[in-house]
């Protein structure tokens, strides 16, 4: 098929898409934006997730998106080994955990969660006597334990289910609200497709007991019933003395008064923390909301981390934030990437797999807080930023690492230079 020339005579309205293959699917796309054969057949490798499968997990879908996946090594997490897959497309964050863990290898990480409960909301508006209402929901504990038990079998034989029920009433700007929360314990799922069940089962019974109108039925991604904690010692000789160790707490300070520096703070820390929940098909914007909505929860939006000097004068830092992430359910069974990171992990329990993820998150912190109390961020970045540099300047083989190489040495790592200096080596 002849691609027409880009931007004629272009319409998104393509009728039954949905419905096609993959490959029918790129045709029409390939013929919409113009794109090349080579583009189209690059788009058609859908590299190690079948394209059957990726058809399903999906709407539409037309190709897969590679992120390569690196293993952190040196993690110790109470008292076990682990090696830990990380996805991420961002250069030096693998190595800083590795970093990170080797400095506190011997130690390792402590960690621990609150439990595995989720919340569902149930929003109900419109109610004439929100005190009373909230005071006839909680006395049918009982009756909506039984509702939202019924609708997962399988999750209460397997020791989870319905927890407890409680009622907000929240002023709004269209009114006063009552907010119904469905605690839930999820077990070995992050949860979601479970308790958003049993909220819109027990919506209709709401609107019956309140007397108003129901609308939302849907999860929380603030956890926080479901937080994951880690802790670790980093030795004054393991890090280089008491300044670096001054440098880090310092750095930890500015994040916890400054809502702009624990913005980036906390996003080194989610640079570990999605690496591994998008490495074990977990879903990262989930964890992503709740970390973010957690490190907010006093009103003012601050530090996921804490650093402080312990007794004997080392360096102890700590995490604590949600971590809805599970094992069953969603892409995490049936991607099979996700499956084999998990093998790698060795995990056999949701907590297990939060447990190391907190772990993860502050190692994450400690080495961004260490690189920029110190000698900053870009030599190590821009080592391996060189590397990319030099891919995109057409380097390939043994050239890549040269260039690269030549790159750092001259402190400029642009994509002209990077051409000069492969043209010049390649004579
Ligand atoms: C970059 O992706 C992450 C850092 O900015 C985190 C931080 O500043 O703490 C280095």
């Amino acid at each position: 098929m002849t691609p027409p020339q880009h931007g004629h005579n272009r319409s998104s309205r393509i009728a039954g898409f949905h419905r096609k293959s993959p490959q029918e699917r790129r045709e029409l796309v390939a013929a919409f934006a113009g794109l090349d054969d080579e583009t189209t057949r690059h788009l058609a490798d859908m590299g190690n997730l079948p394209a059957p499968l990726a058809d399903k997990m999906i709407e539409n879908v037309i190709a897969t998106m590679n992120i390569p996946i690196g293993v952190a090594t040196n993690m110790k997490i109470d008292g076990e080994d682990v090696l830990v897959p990380m996805a991420t497309e961002e250069s030096s964050v693998v190595a800083a955990v590795c970093n990170a863990a080797r400095q506190t290898y011997e130690e390792g990480f402590t960690t621990s969660v609150s439990g595995t409960l989720m919340i569902a909301q149930v929003q109900a508006v419109d109610v004439p006597d929100p005190y009373a209402a909230r005071l006839r929901l909680l006395e049918r504990r009982d009756e909506i334990k039984s509702i939202c038990d019924a609708c997962d079998p399988l999750l209460v034989r397997l020791g989870g289910g319905f927890r407890d029920v409680e009622v907000r009433i929240l002023d709004t700007l269209g009114g006063t609200m009552v907010i119904t929360h469905l605690i839930v314990d999820t077990r070995d799922a992050m949860g979601a497709n479970a308790v958003n069940t049993m909220a819109e089962k027990i919506a209709p019974h709401i609107a019956g007991w309140t007397g108003g109108r129901v609308f939302l039925r849907i999860l929380s991604n603030l956890a926080d019933r479901r937080l994951a904690r880690a802790h670790a010692v980093w030795k004054l000789d393991a890090i280089g003395g008491a300044s670096v160790r001054d440098g880090i707490i310092s750095a930890y300070q500015f994040a916890a008064a400054d809502p702009y520096r624990a913005a980036t703070h906390n996003k080194g820390i989610m640079n570990g923390i999605s690496a591994v929940v998008l490495a074990t098909g977990n879903d990262s914007r989930a964890v992503e909301a709740g970390a973010h909505a957690y490190a907010a929860r006093d009103g003012r939006y601050t530090s996921l981390t804490r650093y402080e000097i312990n007794g004997n004068g080392d360096l102890s830092g700590s995490i604590e934030l949600p971590l809805a992430v599970g094992l069953i359910g969603g892409a995490t069974k049936i991607h099979p990437t996700a499956q084999a990171c998990l093998k790698i992990l060795g995990v056999t329990t949701a907590e297990r797999l939060a447990r190391i993820i907190a772990a993860v998150g502050l190692a994450q912190n400690f080495s961004a807080l260490k690189a920029l109390a110190t000698v900053g961020i870009q030599s190590g970045h821009m080592a391996l930023h060189a590397q990319n540099i030099a891919i995109m300047a057409g380097a390939v083989g043994d050239e890549v690492e040269a260039v690269a190489q030549v790159l750092v040495e001259q402190k400029t790592v642009r994509i002209d230079v990077a051409q000069e200096v492969l043209g010049r080596m390649r004579g």
